[in-house]
């Protein structure tokens, strides 16, 4: 190693940043990799074949970035939205025509959405494909299905939202079919519609559970899945072909 590097690695002041030497040992590599915030999510050794891109083709951080720019763009939409049956359709309309890149902001909202939607399901594809639902990950698995679960309840209850014709006639037949459900189905459509027909009380309802329970509930299950992918030896490809590092 040059002398200025050394020089410059063995300062205080670099000390105080990396608490690492130069990475051109395995040590130090390892060091790189536990002690950054961002680096630390990662396992300290990763097979060649997990960074293939065509291995997850990473799908399960466009999820994550769907996730995100849907909070980020619905939170923007809050600011233009208010949950009564008298005043919602207006305020969509309100928003597309009068609010300076309402349309924009909208449509981002709905295009995320979607994405979201096909890229969480290619991903539970890309999971079976590879095998990767199996022991340790069986309980990531189940962790990912109940992520999917609320993917799509996330979609349902933000279609009712502008209340237009589609959305009034899309949730009366959606909380009809969830009531022939066996079971609790007709529980689950009251405890929807806070009554027996699509009204105020299953917009306030859709409201709250559309900004509030679902998202938290995404929020605290993808920071579970994710400690468990970097607990479980980050990708199941590490395992599979250990040879390949
Ligand atoms: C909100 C939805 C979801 C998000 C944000 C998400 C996020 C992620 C991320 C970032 C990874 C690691 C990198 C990658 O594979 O791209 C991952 C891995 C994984 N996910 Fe998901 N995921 C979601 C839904 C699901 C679903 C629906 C399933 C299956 C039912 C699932 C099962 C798994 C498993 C088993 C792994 C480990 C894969 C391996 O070791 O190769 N996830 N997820």
């Amino acid at each position: 190693m040059p002398n200025w590097i050394q020089t410059i690695t063995n300062s205080r002041f670099w000390k105080s940043f990396f608490r690492h030497g130069w990475p051109d040992n395995p040590l130090d590599r390892s060091l790189v990799m536990s002690s950054n915030i961002f680096f630390h999510l990662h396992p300290v050794k990763v097979s060649r074949k997990s960074l293939r891109a065509t291995y997850s083709f990473g799908l399960g951080v466009i999820a994550l970035i769907c996730f995100g720019l849907l909070s980020l763009t619905g939170l923007l939409l809050m600011f233009y939205y208010t949950p009564t049956i008298e005043r919602a359709y207006t305020y969509i309309l309100t928003l597309q025509t009068q609010v300076p890149f309402g349309q924009l902001l909208r449509n981002m909202h709905r295009w995320a959405a979607h994405l979201m939607v096909i890229v969480v399901v290619l991903h539970l594809a890309r999971v079976f494909y590879t095998g990767a639902y199996k022991p340790p990950r069986e309980f990531n698995w189940v962790i990912g299905v109940i992520l999917l679960l609320l993917t799509l309840a996330a979609s349902f209850t933000g279609y009712l939202l502008p209340w237009d014709q589609l959305a009034f006639w899309a949730i009366t037949v959606g909380t009809s079919v969830a009531g022939y459900a066996p079971g609790a189905g007709p529980t689950l459509r009251i405890f929807l519609l806070g009554g027996t027909e699509v009204g105020q009380e299953a917009l306030t309802r859709f409201y709250a559970l559309h900004v509030m329970l679902v998202p938290m509930g995404i929020l605290l299950l993808t920071s579970v899945h994710l400690w468990r992918v970097r607990k479980d030896g980050g990708l199941a490809a590490n395992q599979s072909d250990a040879e390949d590092r």
